[in-house]
């Protein structure tokens, strides 16, 4: 049966990347319609709505969706509903795509790139799960008031219900199953009384996954050892914020965040699927950002939400191959190895298939 892929490039270096990406997926000959649609900031340009109502009902009736990079400074100064990433997050909550995995996995041949020893990182081979539509990017109240001294005050709300905690625990606890089996819970229980809920939940959990070593770490620390020992890990499970911050941190960890794709999956492993980098603005329209992360976004796509794991395991081992031929955006240059642009990348891996 023909499978619905929705495309929705976005904003900054979004269009490019994506452009390789479905390049790539059309190589496959695979029995997949491609559409497309606006999100972020050129959606709030086209229509005034970062999320318009036509994308969302094509990404309800899709069966994956593949997102390049919102945001820029064009709408930096916007209100915060008409601001690029509130398409984004709008996506990730009315499709319920509550379990985030966001791979972090060194390349032997990119371990000159990363900018800490190649001995801390070689073989690192990492899985954060992040909780994606709740916690304090959706908790509720928000906003910023006017008190009666006539001082501002903003505020957010931390919060987490015990079946939001259950359902990304078990989503860990079942990827760490596949794993290393082990799985390290972060949490700030020191000082906020919902990531005390959060530990307790896990603890909880962990009597029904026996064959599964849980930990726990706050977060500071977490973030201290992901730069430390990173090879410690193996998933790790956090809130949504925390997941967002120590993300990028273990991206840099692989040499650049141009590599790391993710998987954003709702109950039934329906999914949207990106790159975890940004839209890049500076670059943007040079032809000089990594297609790669998107590439691998859609081979995540294949093996998680259109049952095609042997076509993910073909982009991957192209990828492997353009790699190994010493093809490097700007970002994971190094010594010795050939510099090419977006749509050269893209074109070596359509090769290397
Ligand atoms: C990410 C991004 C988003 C987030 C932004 C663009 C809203 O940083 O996917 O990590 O904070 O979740
Ligand atoms: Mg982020």
């Amino acid at each position: 049966m023909t499978k619905n892929v929705l495309v929705l490039p976005g904003d900054g270096i979004g269009p490019e990347i994506v452009t390789e990406a479905v390049k790539v997926l059309g190589t496959l000959n695979l029995d997949i319609e491609i559409d497309s649609a606006l999100v972020g900031g050129s959606a709030v340009d086209a229509t005034g709505n970062p999320l318009p109502e036509e994308t969302l009902n094509k990404a309800r009736s899709a069966d994956a969706i593949l997102l390049g990079a919102v945001g820029g400074p064009k709408w930096d100064g916007n209100p915060m509903e008409s601001r690029p990433e509130k398409g984004l997050l709008g996506l990730r909550s009315e499709l319920e795509l509550f379990a985030n995995f966001r791979p972090a996995i060194l390349y032997p041949q990119l371990a000159e790139a990363s900018t800490l020893k190649p001995e801390v990182v070689s073989g690192l081979d990492i899985l954060i799960v992040r909780e994606l539509t709740g916690g304090i990017y959706f908790g509720q109240p928000r906003g910023i008031r006017t008190l009666e001294n006539g001082e501002r005050e903003g505020y957010n709300t931390y919060v987490y219900s015990e079946s939001e905690i259950r359902r990304i625990g078990r989503q860990a606890f079942e990827a760490a199953q596949k794993r290393g089996k082990r799985l390290c819970s972060v949490d700030k229980s020191n000082v906020l009384e919902v990531t005390v809920l959060w530990k307790e939940v896990m603890e909880e959990l962990a009597k029904e996954y026996p064959d599964v070593e849980l930990s726990h770490m706050l977060v500071d620390n977490a973030a201290m050892q992901l730069v430390r020992a990173p090879k410690q890990f193996d998933v790790v499970v956090t809130g949504n914020m925390f997941g967002d911050i120590l993300s990028d941190a273990a991206a840099m960890l692989t040499g650049s965040i141009g590599m790391l794709p993710s998987a954003s999956l709702d109950k039934d492993g329906k999914g949207m699927y990106e790159p975890c980098h940004g839209s890049a603005p500076d670059i943007a329209g040079q032809g000089k950002a990594n297609p790669l992360a998107t590439i691998l976004s859609v081979a995540m796509m294949l093996r998680y939400s259109l049952d095609e794991s042997a076509a993910a395991d073909r982009i991957e081992a192209a990828v492997q191959k353009v790699l190994d031929q010493g093809l490097r955006t700007g970002d994971i240059m190094s010594e010795g190895c050939t510099l090419v642009s977006t749509e050269e990348m893209g074109d070596a891996v359509v090769a290397a298939l």
